[in-house]
């Protein structure tokens, strides 16, 4: 690649982070869409789930943009649930896109990491498809903004806050620009050095949002002057800083399963759902030996936790034969694996 279009490739991204906007999460449902439909005649739009109609418009007019928005919405999902796999709420009720829970339809915490992750994604995933070529044209065109319901008296707050963190999501994006650096010259004597800026994976974008979560800082909507503002609920006066992600409602504690408050709980439910097979699938697993927040104790929130043994099937005895390939023999293991009482 010549620097010079680097250099614009730069420029670039800097533009799309600039200008890509999404406030919302309903559009995380394209995930659910069918590989299978092959989304290049206008009509194809309104079997898109999660799209209000004037998204269906937006989908009409940017078709060639459709398959990289529902790679984004993809790459959410997976990234959270990864992101959070060791925590209480491990962010798999993301999957009930749109139509979420409590926990990710109020202005929790946990959606305000949700937004500022989706905002961040929809722009790397574009950002990344124009770099490898992917996206013929590269219009920086609109991209499906979910409008915000604005029904009742806490929404307007809500809108705030869902702005707010959708652009944390995005600084974060953009501030992991790396600067990456090649030498040339004669056996790599670096007299020429050529340097551009890269993207960072979004898994490292998604661990930098997660140390945001734990240091979220809760707010309220108080009149300042003639407007409403969000400012920190804690008592010392400051503005609420564009780093951090901010919420409205505290979250249960997702010890317990509790409908009410978006909370699934960690315990086992499998006892009564009479031996499924394999158990690991449908059960909180807490980890005895880890001393982190996936630990039994934390997991389990001091209710103890129950082991079951479970055999894992994987690949042993791999030879290499000369020339080229490898054969692997299927060995069967049995691990003691816990889950929460
Ligand atoms: C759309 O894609 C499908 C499958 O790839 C193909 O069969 C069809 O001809 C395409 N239609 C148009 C209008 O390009
Ligand atoms: C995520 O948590 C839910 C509720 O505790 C649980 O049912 C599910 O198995 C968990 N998923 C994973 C991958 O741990
Ligand atoms: C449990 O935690 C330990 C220590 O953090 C780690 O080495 C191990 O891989 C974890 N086990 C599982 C099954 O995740
Ligand atoms: C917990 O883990 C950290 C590093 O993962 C380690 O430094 C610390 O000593 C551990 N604490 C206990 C009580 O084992």
């Amino acid at each position: 690649m010549k620097p010079s279009l680097r250099f614009f490739l730069a420029g670039f991204l800097l533009l799309i982070l600039q200008t890509g906007l999404c406030y919302g999460i309903k559009w995380i449902a394209l995930s659910k869409t069918s590989l299978a439909l092959a989304l290049n005649q206008t009509q194809h739009c309104k079997q898109l789930e999660g799209l209000v109609v004037s998204q269906v418009q937006l989908c009409r007019s940017n078709l060639e943009l459709m398959q990289t928005i529902i790679q984004a919405a993809r790459e959410v999902i997976k990234t959270c649930r990864k992101t959070f796999s060791d925590m209480r709420w491990n962010c798999s009720s993301i999957e009930l896109a749109p139509n979420y829970l409590l926990d990710l339809d109020r202005g929790t915490r946990e959606s305000a990491f949700v937004y500022a992750l989706s905002a961040a994604a929809i722009s790397h995933t574009i950002a990344r498809a124009c770099t490898t070529g992917d996206l013929p044209g590269c219009s920086c065109g609109p991209i499906p903004d979910a409008p915000m319901k604005m029904k009742k008296s806490g929404s307007q707050a809500n809108k705030l806050m869902h702005l707010h963190n959708s652009e944390v999501g995005r600084q974060v994006l953009k501030a992991s620009l790396e600067m990456k650096c090649k030498c040339h010259g004669v056996s790599g004597s670096c007299s020429i050095k050529t340097c551009w800026k890269g993207l960072q994976e979004l898994r490292d974008i998604a661990l930098d949002l997660k140390t945001k979560y734990l240091s979220a800082t809760k707010v309220v909507h108080r009149p300042m002057g003639t407007r409403k503002y969000l400012v920190p609920k804690d008592i010392d006066i400051r503005p609420v800083k564009e780093t951090e992600l901010i919420y409205l409602q505290s979250s249960p504690d997702f010890c317990m399963k509790n409908e009410k408050v978006g909370s699934h709980g960690t315990q086992d439910r499998s006892a009564w759902r009479e031996r499924e097979n394999p158990r690991s699938q449908y059960s909180r697993q807490c980890n005895k030996t880890s001393n982190g927040s996936d630990s039994c104790d934390l997991m389990c929130c001091g209710r103890g936790y129950n082991p079951y043994m479970d055999k894992v099937v994987e690949r042993c005895h791999c030879k290499y034969h000369w020339c080229c390939y490898v054969t692997c023999k299927k060995c069967e293991r049995t691990v003691e694996r816990y889950v929460c009482k």
